[in-house]
């Protein structure tokens, strides 16, 4: 009789949790009222009075340290690894020499943000650009400082074709692609579609051609993917693709560019587990990736021939708990419904993610009284000003102050010059201090950009009209 067939469970990594105490939600989640008074040991309210609230706070620690564990969970699981610095995540100036420190390559999308890297002494060789649209000018900047060009469709070929020819050099290119992976909606309005062909044709055309050669391979998922398996298939399809451009062309792939889409620590509207038990860590996320990839290169391996280098293009999960906003409560009122709101100095204008996460609200001081369903308003005339809709808060008085995190990620970029200034921001560094990063706007420097013809200056010489 054959011994029956033992079979191996997977291994899986062990991994610890913390249990808080407290009263849990009808979800389970506990309700965490705390209070803090400060960042990386530097006392909020001072800064406060110094800078004027709203404020802006960026710890550079933390943004150090998230980096440097993204690089670490895949270059100790990859021989060669790449982090590509989203511009359009945060384009503060410290925050992207920070990374750039750290040795992140700039991944910029625009003309505007390909210049913001190179004053900020990017060399072109390491930016990465993507995009739908590079005007020509700066494409034959970009190509003449050799930065990693990645395609988005037909007419770009042409159009770096055409400046490939006058510069009379023959350039390297990627290109973008969309595919399912079966996980997540596939973005395909970027690239060249897998399925259909349309990649494979991209792919020909470029291999044809006298003035590019096709050296890597692009594609962008989406964003806060939750699940790891995506990135997987994601991994697994651009190495297959990889093979078969290899095999049917001249052209030989360098890196693979995974790009960004790794979720933060923010907890996402509608989602009703808290960030810490949802959100994969970089590990998790290496671990599906390389894992794939190792599997899916196999062939290539024993075959002798290199592997790719990988390519991140992390965004809001290297930044977004690297910053935090303080605002002030500037009034306060009971709606017709019952509810509790406060009107705060800071809002959608500053704070565009609030629409899509319920980002942690925490007094600065211990408050007292009960907690009840609070709005929490901005300062803007505008009905969509509303930066939670429903927090358990104490109640709160004009003059208190709140701190709401994470929000390092789309809202420096994303803020906007609407009705209220921009406030200035602060980051706390690593040894400690204090450094302006960004001053508050002031009412010249936004007309500094109008220009008022002569016949429309007050006083006009007729006077008011009545
Ligand atoms: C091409 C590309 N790369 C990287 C990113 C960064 O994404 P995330 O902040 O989700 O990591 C984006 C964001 O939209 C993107 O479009």
């Amino acid at each position: 009789m054959n011994a029956p067939e033992k079979t191996l469970k997977a291994w899986a990594k062990p991994t610890l949790s913390s249990h808080r105490v407290g009263v849990m939600n009808k979800f389970g989640a506990v309700r965490q009222q705390f209070h803090q008074t400060e960042v990386d040991g530097v006392e909020i309210e001072p800064l406060l009075e110094q800078f004027g609230s709203p404020l802006f706070i960026l710890s550079e620690k933390t943004l150090r340290n998230n980096v440097r564990r993204l690089r670490r969970a895949f270059a100790t699981r990859w021989p060669k690894v790449r982090h590509g610095w989203s511009y359009k995540t945060n384009y503060l100036n410290a925050v992207c020499s920070i990374l750039h420190q750290e040795g992140s390559w700039a991944e910029v999308v625009s003309e505007f943000e390909y210049q913001k890297a190179r004053a900020l002494g990017v060399p072109g060789s390491r930016i990465i650009f993507n995009g739908p649209w590079k005007p020509t000018a700066i494409l034959e900047q970009a190509l003449q400082e050799g930065a990693q060009i990645h395609i988005d469709h037909l007419d770009e070929i042409y159009a770096l074709e055409q400046v490939a020819q006058k510069l009379n050099k023959k350039v390297a290119v990627g290109i973008r692609l969309n595919f399912d992976t079966g996980y997540t909606d596939s973005w395909s309005r970027f690239g060249f579609n897998l399925e259909s062909g349309a990649a494979m044709d991209a792919v020909q055309r470029i291999a044809s051609s006298q003035w590019l050669t096709l050296t890597g391979l692009h594609s962008h998922i989406g964003t806060f993917i939750l699940d790891v398996r995506a990135y997987a298939a994601q991994a697994r399809i651009m190495a297959e693709f990889m093979d078969k451009v290899e095999s049917s062309t001249a052209c030989r792939i360098e890196y693979l560019d995974i790009g960004g889409g790794f979720a933060s620590r923010n907890a996402l509207q509608g989602l009703y587990l808290p960030p810490d038990q949802l959100v994969p860590s970089f590990d998790q996320y290496a671990e599906a990736i390389t894992g794939a990839l190792l599997e899916a290169t196999r062939t290539r391996s024993a075959a002798g021939k290199p592997l790719p280098t990988l390519i991140m293009e992390t965004g809001r999960a290297v930044v977004d708990d690297a910053e935090f906003l303080i605002t002030r409560v500037v009034g306060g009122k009971r709606l017709p419904d019952g509810r509790r709101a406060a009107i705060l100095d800071a809002g959608v204008n500053l704070l565009f993610t609030g629409f899509w996460y319920n980002h942690e609200v925490k007094p600065l001081r211990q408050l007292d009284g009960t907690h009840e369903e609070t709005v929490l308003y901005g300062p803007l005339c505008m009905n969509i000003d509303v930066l939670r809709s429903s927090v358990m808060l104490p109640p709160l008085n004009v003059g208190d102050a709140l701190l709401i995190s994470s929000v390092g990620a789309y809202n420096n970029t994303q803020w906007m010059q609407f009705i209220q200034y921009r406030p200035a921001v602060v980051m706390i560094t690593q040894e400690g201090n204090v450094e302006v990063v960004r001053v508050a706007e002031q009412l010249a420097a936004i007309n500094d950009f109008e220009r008022l013809p002569d016949a429309l200056r007050l006083p006009f010489p007729q006077g008011l009209p009545e």
